[in-house]
């Protein structure tokens, strides 16, 4: 079995990319895994509307049934986005014996847990890299490089819609409905941009990074959100004139007796790092007690940069399909509280 069948939930513009990429760097992934990959079936909602972006040999479906029932089909993609049916869609292909990578941090945050002890249940693989700052490889250098260091602060720009829009209104002087227009069109924003602007989709982002950082289960309920909507040109000059710039920061941090999190507007002296951060581009401080401080910097939405994300998380479950090592490494992205020592991880 030379070759590993996907299919794909969704054809936005993740979805898209992670077409693309699969068809056109299925040679490279070939070299270092010895498989090759192809997309087999894609569940859409409307399939008239996608069939020309299709190659033929493709099927396209409206019934996830024709991924979960194919014996052929070994890794599920989803990038449909939101909560539900998206959970429901990957608790069936886990039951169905399907390795899941998805981008979908709104699933990750509030469902990751019960879905990674399904994915355990079943031997399956489930890798969400893409769910966390887009393009940056952040979750994998955390589980890795981040290993045997005590993580003492998680901060930065982690959603690429705000960063654009805050950045257009400071350059362009453009307004806020302008620059969010423009975030939509370039395919940045969620299909509902709501969670993006009212920092929703950054705290779920920090939920899924604390818990790579200390193993802590922060609920959202628990954290203090507040988003840019409310802030307007004239706060950004001010800003400005005082020598800061407004930026939306996800901040998390041990303390005493767990963690501490919380997403909103906040005033970064123009000469700090973060505050040189433009457009779509994230950037993610993670501080270590033996490391000190470490900046990691992308682009944090976007199509391609998205995608492959994904295609890494791929081919990571490709060569546990290889070495027959799938189910037993998802927990590289759960790491337990008793894993990681003198954390007390309850809400915050
Ligand atoms: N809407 C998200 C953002 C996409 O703007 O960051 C990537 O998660």
């Amino acid at each position: 079995m030379n070759e590993i069948k996907i299919g794909l939930i969704g054809l936005g513009t993740v979805g898209s990319s992670v077409l693309k990429m699969i068809i056109e760097n299925s040679d490279k992934v070939q070299t270092i895994t010895g498989r090759r990959l192809s997309v087999k079936t894609i569940v859409v909602r409307n399939v008239a509307k996608h069939r020309r972006q299709v190659p033929k040999d493709v099927t396209l479906t409206t019934d996830l049934n024709a991924i979960i029932n194919d014996p052929e089909i070994k890794i599920a993609v989803e990038v449909m986005g939101g909560i539900h049916p998206a959970k429901e869609f990957v608790t069936a292909l886990l039951n169905a014996k399907k390795h899941v990578v998805t981008a979908n941090k709104d699933l990750i945050a509030s469902a990751g847990e019960e879905l990674a002890a399904t994915a355990k249940q079943n031997h399956c693989d489930l890798m969400y890299e893409a769910s966390v700052a887009g393009g940056i490889p952040i979750l994998r250098t955390i589980v890795n490089s981040f290993a045997a260091d005590y993580i003492t602060e998680v901060k930065g720009i982690v959603n690429g819609t705000c960063n654009f829009i805050l950045t257009q209104m400071q350059q362009q002087h453009w307004s806020y409905d302008q620059a969010l227009m423009k975030a939509q069109e370039l395919g940045f924003a969620e299909s509902d941009p709501t969670n993006d602007v009212e920092g929703i989709d950054s705290a779920y982002k920090m939920v899924i990074l604390s818990q790579f950082s200390y193993g802590a289960h922060i609920k959202l309920s628990n954290m203090s959100v507040e988003g840019i909507s409310t802030i307007q040109q004239d706060d950004i000059q001010r800003a400005a004139e005082f020598g800061y710039t407004i930026k939306l920061l996800g901040i998390s941090r041990r303390i005493d007796n767990g963690v501490f999190a919380e997403v909103g507007p906040v005033l970064v002296p123009q000469d700090h790092p973060l505050a040189t951060i433009h457009n779509e581009n994230n950037a993610v401080m993670v501080t270590g007690e033996a490391v000190g401080e470490t900046l990691f910097y992308g682009p944090g939405a976007g199509g391609l940069p998205t995608a492959n994300s994904v295609l890494s998380d791929i081919v990571s479950v490709t060569k546990n399909i290889v070495l027959g090592t799938t189910g037993h490494f998802f927990n590289n992205y759960q790491s337990s509280p008793s894993e990681i020592g003198n954390i007390d991880p309850k809400d915050v």
